[in-house]
């Protein structure tokens, strides 16, 4: 009899170590609500750059220039970074030669912009941070050539939302690089998946034109479309 009691609270204990793994380190907080997400990342911002190694000629390649490519020409793009982070878009766009504009970092954990701001400071006239999240986003509408949001959505309370957001602040004829989350983790963000062919119909539904998918990582895919 006693073994069976143990045998029960072992499982009892696995299933609950697996619910506070999914809902930690998984989904990052995003059932707990917008809040724990960000103070999760306040927790973490130390060492997020360590943990990501970005290399710079990859993030040159698959990030940076895809991206100016499929930017509208202007010889000084305005670019907002929603989800900033660390300052991952915002230092390698800047970083690159052949872009001109200024950039417009935004973030809602004061700890990751911490992080950011010595790595922008040598670009500080082509650079703003901004504390904030993703909705309602404090720009007016129509007024940036372009939007990034890497690694983010599946974190935010509605990715739709967020998306109907970066709409709005893009000009029309602007475009959108974001990442849709993918793989078997993606697919345990229930209620909350979307699949390549439901991403793209919401950024149609959103008004967005020549959406396109590529593979990008093991975890995400990248999105781009243009307004209008
Ligand atoms: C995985 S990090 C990605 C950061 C950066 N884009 C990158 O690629 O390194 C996710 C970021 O989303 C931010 N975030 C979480 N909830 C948010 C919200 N509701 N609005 C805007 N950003 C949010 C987090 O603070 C965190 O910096």
């Amino acid at each position: 009899m006693t073994l069976i009691w143990i045998f029960i609270l072992l499982v009892v204990l696995a299933a609950l170590g697996a619910l506070v793994y999914w809902l930690v380190v998984i989904t990052e907080g995003v059932y707990l609500g917008r809040r724990a997400v960000v103070w999760m990342y306040d927790l973490t911002a130390h060492k997020y750059d360590n943990i990501k190694q970005f290399e710079e000629e990859a993030e040159r390649l698959f990030v940076v220039r895809p991206f100016l490519k499929h930017l509208p020409a202007h010889p000084a793009p305005l670019i907002l970074d929603v989800a900033a982070g660390t300052g991952r878009v915002p230092y390698f766009l800047l970083e690159e030669p052949s872009f001109n504009g200024r950039v417009v970092a935004l973030e809602p954990s004061r700890k990751m912009l911490a992080v950011a701001v010595p790595k922008l400071r040598p670009f500080h006239q082509r650079a703003a941070l901004v504390a904030g999240t993703a909705v309602p986003l404090p720009f007016p509408a129509n007024t940036f050539h372009g939007v990034t949001c890497l690694e983010a959505l599946e974190f935010f309370p509605s990715d739709e939302a967020a998306l109907r957001e970066m709409a709005r602040v893009l000009r029309p004829g602007g475009s959108l690089m974001v990442t849709r989350r993918r793989g078997w983790e993606a697919q345990t963000f229930v209620g909350r998946y979307r699949d390549t062919e439901q991403f793209e119909a919401l950024l149609a539904d959103l008004g967005f034109s020549d959406v396109k998918t590529l593979p990008w990582q093991v975890d995400y895919d990248q999105v781009f479309a243009r307004k209008g």
